[in-house]
């Protein structure tokens, strides 16, 4: 066996980077981390081969001196902390003095820097290792620092790097997270020298609309709250703006961007009422606390953190993101603050809801006055009034900003799915009794689960009993279901019952159980609906939370304004 040796100060190093220097993107991770540091506003980033042959990182910030110029390539050397106090309430990127020493360990270094006081600059180099003596070089104030040859002296890791389209890609996520997270500065980045991003400082929205996309922030609501030292800021996509792919989720704690299990939970329960299924939402979120209450020294690439009190911090997130994504009734695509109140009394008003259909007698009498009609009792209602039915489809309105295109099933969903959550919630979904029970052929199977949950049955506001051994007989209803088709609503919560049992049911999976009962209520397409039952809809619809995406994250209605219109017949104003 052999004895145990002290390592050589480059192998030191060389290890370290295995924690560092994962691949191009984590060089310029740690490159565009120290320009921020240096109060840079205006960062450059040119990349060769996906950074692979060179990562370059240009800024204008405070620069290195002379002196420290071949401090700043060694290990365990920062400017950034000098005491355990420091490191417990940093409020830097960095704080190791540790990366440029690990990257000068398995690449060519080339650091060039100038203070704004110093008549001109010194560059240094570093290749495996500690540097050389610096020399003048021409620069303007700031700092650059060109990274060649990845891994040039270690081939095992070589290795592992991907195609230059690959790292390219990496670095990419890296460059849309840090320009993201500052949008007051100019970020630009060059790849073989091809500019694919060029950003001057500009507002969140504008720059999360140049990196995001338009369909993200057209809908995106803004998010802005505080309480107990937490502050949350940022835009919340809208559940129109929901992907496939959770890849429009930006969090960054203090500044820095993190995948943290504990925010990713909050966010993911706050939009969990909004979206079924495998929707992912888009957001970019900052949270700012004391430095000393998250910890970041708990992973290499300080992308995980550790909150000192992580139940205040989720539900604080949680309930500013509730808060956000539900701001008054009915609101979604047109924002109504900013239509001017008009003093023309719509004439439709005549149109009120005085002879409602049967079918939604109940629909309207739960309807409560809208927000918004209580704020003004004479204006015009934010949706406006029904003019026609379209294919049996759609609901054709007219309100101040012009025409409401209402999908009339995927609102009536949202509606009786709003009503059967806020029953459940105050114990049980109310009930009706049929006149003529509903009775269908059931499997034994079927036949047992009915028996065996007739209290959560109860509870969702069904009551089935055996009619013979393999038939089922349906009750009750719940109230706002009982004009639908009962027999296939009791055959689907039975089969939700069986699968995840009862109480799985009622708790993690409540909201899918009552999004799949609301499916079975709803207005189906082409029932002729009059006009006061359609202006019940439209209320109804005010009325009721987050009505402006039905419970599968589809938009229920959209607005075309009238310059909208005279767009499409290029008609000038
Ligand atoms: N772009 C830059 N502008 C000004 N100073 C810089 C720049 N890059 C590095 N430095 C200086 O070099 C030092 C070492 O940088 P390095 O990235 O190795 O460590 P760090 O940022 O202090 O800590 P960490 O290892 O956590 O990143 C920094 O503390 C800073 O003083
Ligand atoms: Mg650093």
């Amino acid at each position: 066996m052999s004895s145990i040796r002290v390592l050589p100060e480059l192998l030191i190093s060389q290890i370290a980077a295995g924690e560092v220097v994962e691949r191009p993107a984590s060089v310029l991770k740690e490159l565009i981390e120290n320009a921020l540091d240096a109060g840079a506003r205006d960062i450059g980033v040119t990349l060769e081969e996906g950074g692979v042959r060179r990562v370059q990182v240009e800024d204008d910030g405070a620069g290195i001196a002379r002196e420290d110029l071949a401090l700043a390539l060694a290990r365990h050397a920062t400017s950034k902390i000098a005491s355990l106090e420091d490191l417990e309430a940093v409020a830097s990127l960095g704080f190791r003095g540790e990366a440029l020493a690990s990257i000068a360990a398995v690449a060519r270094v080339e650091l060039t820097s100038r203070e704004k006081a110093a008549p001109h600059a010194y560059g240094v180099r570093a290749e495996g290792g500690g540097a050389e003596r610096p020399a003048p070089a021409a620069r303007a104030p700031g700092t650059t620092v060109a990274v060649s040859d990845l891994y040039f002296n270690t081939p095992a890791r070589r290795k592992f790097l991907r195609t230059a389209a690959t790292e390219f890609g990496h670095c990419e996520d890296v460059f849309r997270r840090a320009a993201l997270a500052r949008p007051e500065l100019a970020w630009s980045l060059r790849h073989n020298s091809r500019f694919s991003a060029r950003l001057k400082p500009q507002p969140l929205a504008e720059r999360a609309a140049a990196l995001l996309g338009r369909e993200f922030t057209d809908s995106a609501l803004e998010v802005e709250a505080q309480a107990g030292g937490l502050r949350l800021s940022g835009l919340a996509g809208s559940p129109q703006a929901a992907r496939s792919r959770a890849d429009a989720q930006f969090f960054y704690v203090n500044g820095r961007f993190v995948r943290d299990r504990l925010l990713a939970h909050a966010a993911r329960e706050a939009w969990a009422e909004l979206l079924h299924g495998e929707r992912q939402p888009a957001y970019v979120l900052f949270l700012e606390l004391d430095p000393r209450g998250v910890d970041v020294n708990v992973h290499p690439a300080k992308t995980e953190v550790r909150f000192r009190d992580a139940r205040a911090v989720h539900q604080f997130v949680l309930h500013a993101l509730k808060r956000a994504l539900s701001p008054a009734a009915a609101a979604a695509p047109i924002a109504y603050a900013a239509l001017a109140p008009t003093s023309a009394a719509p004439t439709q008003a005549a149109l009120g809801i005085e002879q409602p259909v049967a079918a939604y007698q109940s629909f309207i009498a739960a309807a409560r006055p809208t927000p918004f009609a209580a704020a003004a009792p004479h204006a015009a209602p934010p949706l406006g009034y029904a003019l026609a039915q379209l294919h049996g489809v759609y609901i054709l309105a007219q309100n101040e900003a012009g025409l409401v295109l209402v999908d009339m099933h995927a609102a009536h969903e949202r509606i009786v799915f709003e009503r059967l959550r806020r029953s459940l919630e105050a114990g049980a979904v109310q009930r009706q009794a049929l006149l003529v029970p509903s009775v269908f052929r059931a499997e034994a199977l079927e036949v047992a689960t009915a028996e065996e949950n007739a209290p959560a049955l109860e509870q969702l506001g069904l009551e089935i009993s055996a009619a013979g051994p393999s038939e089922l007989a349906v009750r009750a209803a719940p109230a706002a279901l009982a004009a639908g088709d009962v027999a296939a609503l009791a055959r689907s919560v039975l089969a939700e019952l069986r699968e995840y049992g009862a109480a799985q049911a009622l708790a993690a999976r409540r909201d899918e159980l009552l999004a799949g009962m609301a499916c079975h209520a709803a207005v189906r397409a082409n029932r002729a609906l009059s006009i006061p039952e359609m202006n019940a809809l439209l209320r109804e619809m005010e009325a009721t939370e987050r009505s402006g995406s039905c419970n599968h994250g589809r938009p229920t209605w959209y607005q075309l304004t009238l310059s909208d219109l005279d767009r499409l017949f290029l008609r000038g104003r």
